[in-house]
């Protein structure tokens, strides 16, 4: 258990020192606390998900919020689809884009070319980098979801994703974007929904872009969301995939699992709660509130450490029931609960069901963390069947 959370920790500083240090110091703040600088920070888990809930008093579209950022880079339209009336119409006709059963059928097309090589040389004996195949994977379902060329290379997509996920590095203090970086981040964003149009208006129904034209979102709306899907499953789920077969090994809980295929579920869940793929989730105070005993006035920022929150409830244990106080705040919360939770559970899910096999644990070698990443992971994670 011990080895597990120091290498979680050593990924995390070394990914992310100053969030490392934030996440830690999250632990001796209580509930809810002000700091100079960053605004309200939040480790209390239902004091979290009633911020997340409360749409009357708080927003992702002012300082602070997510929203903030990307209407920068994408345009005003933003405002008008990612909070309030726009969002709840934008969310109700794509409730159902990613079911867990079509997610599932998704993911097994999509990571098929890609997982079956990789499974054949582990079972040769041979060595994978996992941090590279879990990449390879993420960057294969995006050029499926954005329509992109087949002829387009995985890992450079994934590359691009995460360069534009960088630029929003910093935005713990603040939001508000420097005209350099919002002019690297167009010509990423404009490379990347390039099909869009094209798929909107011919892809068929059974594809993301053809059934958001198909439930009535805009072609606006549609870039947009690819945009927002592109950022927000890109490196999250790389992340939780890799980490999560390390902390199976780590732990030793992997021969629980090949013990009992049906933990399968329970790693899946553990490993999103302990490793919290995205950290922090900002919120701008659109109207003065009493939270927690602490009144909150218009304007200010909240960052809510939703990592600090569920790493609260102990260590990982693939047989830990469900936590009710935590429920699944790695997904956040409320109106913008991720909308990927579906896709990014069969993902990890499927990754894991190709990679331990009853009889031949995993064996991990030599890892290196990533640097210099929005979200922390490994660059590295060489495995093999023992
Ligand atoms: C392990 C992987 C993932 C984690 C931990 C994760 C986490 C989150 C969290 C915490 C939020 C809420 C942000 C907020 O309230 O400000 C969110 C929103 C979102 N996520 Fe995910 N996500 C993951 C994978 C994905 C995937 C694979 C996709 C799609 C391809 C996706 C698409 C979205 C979208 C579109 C939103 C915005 C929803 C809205 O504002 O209505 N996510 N995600």
């Amino acid at each position: 258990m011990f080895q597990a959370r120091w290498h979680e920790d050593r990924l995390l500083f070394a990914s992310r020192p100053a969030l490392f240090a934030l996440l830690r110091a999250g632990r001796l703040l209580g509930p809810i606390r002000h700091v100079p600088k960053l605004g309200w920070v939040v480790t209390d888990p239902s004091l979290a998900r009633k911020i997340l809930n409360d749409g009357a008093h708080f927003t992702l579209l002012g300082e602070g919020g997510v929203g903030h950022l990307w209407a920068q880079v994408l345009g005003d339209y933003v405002y008008r689809i990612f909070d309030g009336p726009g969002h709840a119409d934008l969310r109700s006709r794509a409730r159902d884009l990613f079911t867990d059963a079509s997610a599932q059928q998704l993911v097994e097309r999509v990571f098929a070319p890609a997982l079956r090589p990789a499974r054949d040389r582990l079972r040769a004996g041979r060595a994978i980098d996992l941090a590279d195949l879990a990449r390879v994977l993420v960057g294969r379902m995006m050029i499926e979801l954005l329509g992109l060329d087949e002829a387009d290379d995985a890992r450079r997509v994934f590359a691009t994703g995460e360069r534009l996920a960088k630029l929003a590095l910093g935005s713990a203090t603040s939001t508000t974007l420097p005209r350099a970086v919002i002019d690297q981040a167009r010509p990423l964003i404009a490379g990347l929904t390039r099909n869009v149009p094209r798929a909107y208006a011919e892809a068929d129904p059974a594809t993301l872009l053809g059934r958001c034209r198909e439930l009535g979102l805009s072609e606006e709306e549609t870039t947009g969301l690819a945009a927002l899907l592109m950022v927000a499953g890109t490196e999250t789920a790389a992340t939780a995939m890799t980490r999560i077969v390390a902390l199976l090994h780590d732990t030793g809980d992997q021969h629980r699992l090949l013990a009992d295929p049906g933990l399968l579920g329970g790693a899946v869940r553990e490993g999103l709660r302990v490793t919290t793929p995205a950290p922090v989730i900002g919120r701008h105070v659109s109207h003065a509130v009493t939270v927690g005993g602490s009144s909150l006035h218009k304007g200010q920022r909240v960052l809510l450490l939703t990592h600090t929150a569920n790493n609260a409830v102990g260590p990982f244990d693939i047989g830990r029931p469900y936590a009710p106080e935590t429920r699944q705040l790695w997904f956040g919360a409320g109106r913008h609960l991720c909308l990927g939770a579906a896709l990014a559970r069969a993902e990890i899910g499927h990754l894991l069901h190709a990679l331990f096999e009853p009889g031949r644990p995993v064996v991990v070698g030599p890892r290196r963390p990533a640097r210099n990443v929005l979200i922390p992971g490994y660059e590295s994670l060489p495995v093999r069947l023992a």
